[in-house]
Order: C-alpha cells, then structure tokens, then sequence
C-alpha cells in the first residue's frame, strides 16, 4: 500500500559483525565441500562467527549503539525497540527486552519479530506505523543474528551459507516527500517446511532424543526455497513501487537480502537494474538473515552509494515462508561530529 501523510524514514544506520571470519577454505575441513562450489553456487568466500557465548542481543546492542551515534538520539530517547531476529538468546525474555536493558533505553517498550530473513523489512513497515500515528517519535528496528550457533554443522547444504551479525537504524519523521513511500508485504504458510529448525518448540519439546535426532538445526530445502526466492524478489520489488506511483526506472539502489548471488542477480534482471545499483556483501558476510539488509544499508551509506533523493529499495524474503519489500526516498542529515 502507498504510505501518505507525515514522511516517516530511516535517521540513523548502525553495523557490527563479530570479529572471527571463516572462510570457505576453513570449512573444507568441516564439511565435504569446496571454496570453487561455494562461491560458484552461492557467491559466498566467507562469513562472520561469533565466539562461544557471544549472543544475538550482544551483537544487537552493539549495531544500536551506533545507529544512536549516528542519527544523535540518545538511548533515552527511544520510545520502542523492535529486534527481528529466527535466532533469539533465549524463547524468552524477547531479545529486545534484552538489547533494551544494555543499552539503557528505559523509557522504551520492546518486542521481538519473526519473519525470518524478511524481518528487517517488516520491522521497519511495523515501527513506521507508530511514528506515522504519531504514537512515538523514534523507534530503534534492529536485524540481529548468530545463526552459527543454530546450524548443523555436518550438513554441507546448509552450514556453508550463513553468518552472524547485526544492523540497526533509528526510524524518526523526515521532511514530507521523503521516508517511507510504498512497501509489500507477504506471506505464505504453506511452504513453512521449507525451512524450518523442527524442535524446541511447544510442538516437539526439547528431549534427549530430539537432541539426538540433530532436530534443534535449522533444516532447508534448499532448491524449494531458491524457486520460491527468484519468483518472490522481484515480484515484491515491483508491487512496492507501484504502491509508491513509481517504476523501477526510478530506482537508485536496491538493497535485496543477502543470501545468493544468483538470487540477487535474478531480482535485479526482473526490475532491468544494472548491477551497478544493487548492493552485494554476500561474499563477505553470507546469508545473515534479519541482519543482512541493514548491515548491506551501512555499507552502501559508506561506500557512497546511496545520497539524499535517491529512490532505494528493500526487497527481503525469508523463513514463513515471507517476502518484504519497502520503497524509500532517501533523506538523512549528516550528524557526524568534525
Ligand atoms: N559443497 C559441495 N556440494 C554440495 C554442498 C556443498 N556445500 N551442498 C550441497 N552440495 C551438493 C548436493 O548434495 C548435490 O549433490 P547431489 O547432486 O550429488 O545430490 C549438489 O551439490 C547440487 O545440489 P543443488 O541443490 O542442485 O545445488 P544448487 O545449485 O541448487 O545450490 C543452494 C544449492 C542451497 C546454494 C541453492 O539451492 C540456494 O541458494 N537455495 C536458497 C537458499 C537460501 O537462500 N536460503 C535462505 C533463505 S532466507
């Protein structure tokens, strides 16, 4: 749906990966496979791991930090934190009670979302609409991951595409004109089995055996998701736009979810966007679910490539199964301190 009255955007971006990399030739140590079939496969060379004990709201915390500095909101300030994450600390407390106590926001109320790697996406449509009804001012969306921690490493077709990290912004109003224009969002259910980790859950309770089974991995269908993730991409990107009154001949950037070259490349051919325009870290960070677009969305801010004015796309599809997609027109100030 189009998004009209007051301009609510994106005021402040934040990132952090942890530090240990590991790259494709570490994992052929792991796993039968090799770098010349992952990166031809996937695009991916390495990824970021987080050490033992290190948790989604710690790296959470870290990457809305940042995102304070930058947009110069102090932590106080904020009036709600939303953290879209499939790999929270624990079932509960949400990590967003979590990210809210380390950060000291006090005056923030805090859930979590679940939408798989389209949760960045949702989030941002989610939070907007608080600002929008001028409920609150500022809201902290985070994309926080440490799918190292949830996969199985014995299994080749799933252990070598994915990583840890975090990516948070500052949403606040923006001039009218700018902000949020269109977004899509979807879901369908019924490919759910897709991917999916089965137990520790209300319907297969963790038990020895289910330990035993290796039930508590995340599990894909890799070719059903791949179908899925090419037919969806650039059918949501362009739904968003037309919601926003705009083609994809306007669009400056596009920003997909990070999980496949090929997936990237195939979006991009549906909206007839040169590569050029599309931002790509796949290589560096793998598939980071929830974390991928904003942590893509920080590099692009500082590789320049994206300014004030230009028309950027969010485009993410991920576990449910769902797709997200959000247009904005890009406006932010620069607080950076000289
Ligand atoms: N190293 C070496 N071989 C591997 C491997 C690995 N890491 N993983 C799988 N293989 C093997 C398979 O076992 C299969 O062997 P077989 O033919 O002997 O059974 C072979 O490679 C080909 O598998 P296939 O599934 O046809 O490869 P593909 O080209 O479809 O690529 C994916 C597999 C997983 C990379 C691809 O399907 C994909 O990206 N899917 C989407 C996943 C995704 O984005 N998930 C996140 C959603 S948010």
């Amino acid at each position: 749906m189009q998004v009209k009255n007051k301009g609510v955007g994106i005021i402040g971006v934040g990132s952090y990966v942890p530090e240990k990399t590991l790259t494709n030739k570490d994992l052929e140590s792991i796993v039968e496979t090799s770098d010349e079939w992952i990166v031809s496969r996937t695009g991916i060379k390495e990824r970021h791991i987080v050490a033992p004990g290190v948790a989604t709201s710690d790296l959470a915390a870290y990457a809305a930090e940042r995102a304070l500095l930058d947009a110069g909101v102090s932590a106080d300030e904020i009036d709600l934190i939303i953290v879209a994450t499939a790999t929270p600390d624990m079932l509960f407390p949400s990590t967003a009670c979590l990210v809210q106590d380390k950060i000291k926001a006090s005056k923030a109320a805090a859930f979590d979302l679940s939408a798989g790697c389209s949760g960045f996406a949702y989030g941002l449509v989610t939070g907007s609409q608080f600002i929008q009804t001028g409920l609150y001012n500022k809201i902290l969306v985070i994309g926080a991951e440490t799918l190292s921690t949830i996969l199985d490493w014995n299994d080749r077709n799933t252990c070598v595409l994915f990583g840890d990290g975090a990516g948070a912004v500052v949403l606040g109003e923006v001039p009218a004109g700018y902000g949020i224009l269109g977004i899509d969002l979807g879901a369908d259910g019924s490919g759910g089995e897709f991917l999916k980790i089965p137990a520790g859950g209300s319907r297969l309770p963790a038990t020895s055996e289910s330990v035993s089974q290796r039930l508590h991995y995340l599990q894909m269908s890799g070719n059903d998701v791949f179908k899925f993730a090419v037919k969806v991409m650039g059918e949501s990107a362009v739904k968003a736009l037309d919601n926003s009154g705009l083609s994809s001949a306007d669009v400056d950037c596009l920003i997909p979810h990070q999980a496949n070259i090929r997936i990237i490349q195939s979006a991009a051919k549906r909206l007839k966007l040169p590569m050029e325009k599309v931002i790509v870290n796949v290589d560096k960070y793998g598939n980071t679910s929830a974390a991928s677009i904003p942590i893509a969305l920080n590099e692009a801010l500082q590789d320049n490539k994206l300014k004030n004015d230009d028309v950027v796309v969010f485009v993410g599809f991920g576990a449910g199964l769902t797709w997200a997609s959000c247009v904005i027109k890009w406006y932010k100030e620069d607080k950076t301190v000289v």
